[in-house]
């Protein structure tokens, strides 16, 4: 039965509201938008709309999986980051505003003359790409453990047009490389374990786990990185790798002990929360 958008989308709102979605309008407003190709001003100044059923059972389809708390994003196959959207998919983590601050950071503290940065665990590339889009004489090697999530990369590599500039590969953290870059930098898993249960059921039932969490205490990963790092930064090269607010002074004091070479600091966001481990390599190891 054919109905109006204005109908649809309040019914749709409910439904959403009923299954404890916070931002149930706009979720509802998105995925219409989605559904019909448009955005969400459209949808306000069309309230007598006419949906064609199959529109309707579309969205309705989404509002259904939307209602078991499935991510926007991976409903929509895409989400912002710096400005720029990117393709994502349930093999990858959904990028986060707060990951910001660590483009931000590299982009303050690196030459904007041509630097080398390999971005570990760069899942859907978004790190990576916006260095590479922000920095058009920079080179971004960007690396994963998972294969799919390299194939969303390379999606979004292509889709920005820095495939020249930015190279995905496959890796266990560091281990291929050899030679030196300019920085490191990292988004890595760090989420403790024993959070599992407190985490939204969005994160915990869709993200992928390879890309949430980290053993000991979700500082395994981090604390890898750091003793691997001086092998591959030339002498004055950068690590910034994004922790858990909680994380500043563990993460702080491994670093310190593992890598007595390089200098260590927490960098915070505007609310003050420890948000980056940023490591000055002054002699490469
Ligand atoms: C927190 S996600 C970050 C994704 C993306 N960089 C971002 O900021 O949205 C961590 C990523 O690290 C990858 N990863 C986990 N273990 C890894 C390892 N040992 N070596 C390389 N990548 C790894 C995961 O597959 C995941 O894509």
């Amino acid at each position: 039965m054919n109905q109006k958008l204005a109908i649809t989308l309040r019914r749709a709102i409910e439904t959403l509201s009923a299954a404890g979605i916070d931002s149930a309008r706009l979720d509802a407003e998105v995925l219409l938008a989605h559904v019909l190709h448009t955005d969400r001003s459209w949808l306000f100044a069309h309230p007598d709309h006419i949906l064609p059923p199959k529109k309707t059972t579309q969205f309705e389809q989404l509002i259904a999986r939307r209602a078991q708390f499935e991510p926007v994003a991976y409903l929509t196959g895409e989400r912002e980051f710096f400005g720029l959207p990117f393709f994502v998919s349930p093999a990858v983590l959904i990028p986060r505003p707060e990951t910001e601050l660590l483009v931000e950071t590299a982009l303050a503290r690196l030459p904007k003359t041509a630097a080398r940065v390999l971005d570990v665990g760069t899942g859907s590339g978004c790190i990576a790409v916006t260095l590479a889009v922000q920095r058009p004489a920079w080179r971004v090697i960007a690396t994963d453990i998972s294969a799919a999530a390299l194939a969303v990369a390379r999606k979004n590599i292509r889709r920005h047009g820095v495939s020249a500039r930015v190279l995905p590969v496959q890796a266990d953290l560091l281990a291929p490389f050899c030679g030196t870059v300019d920085a490191i930098v990292s988004n890595p898993p760090y989420v403790n374990p024993r959070q599992k249960p407190k985490l939204s059921p969005g994160v915990r039932d869709f993200e992928p786990h390879s890309a949430l969490f980290s053993p000991d205490a979700g500082l395994a990963h981090v604390r890898r990185l750091v003793s691997v790092a001086g092998r591959l930064l030339s002498a004055g090269g950068l690590l910034l790798v994004e922790i858990g607010a909680e994380q500043g002074e563990p993460a702080l004091a491994s670093a310190r002990a593992l890598s007595p070479h390089a200098t260590f600091a927490i960098a915070r966001d505007l609310a003050g929360r420890a948000r980056l481990l940023v490591g000055e390599y002054r002699h490469s190891l």
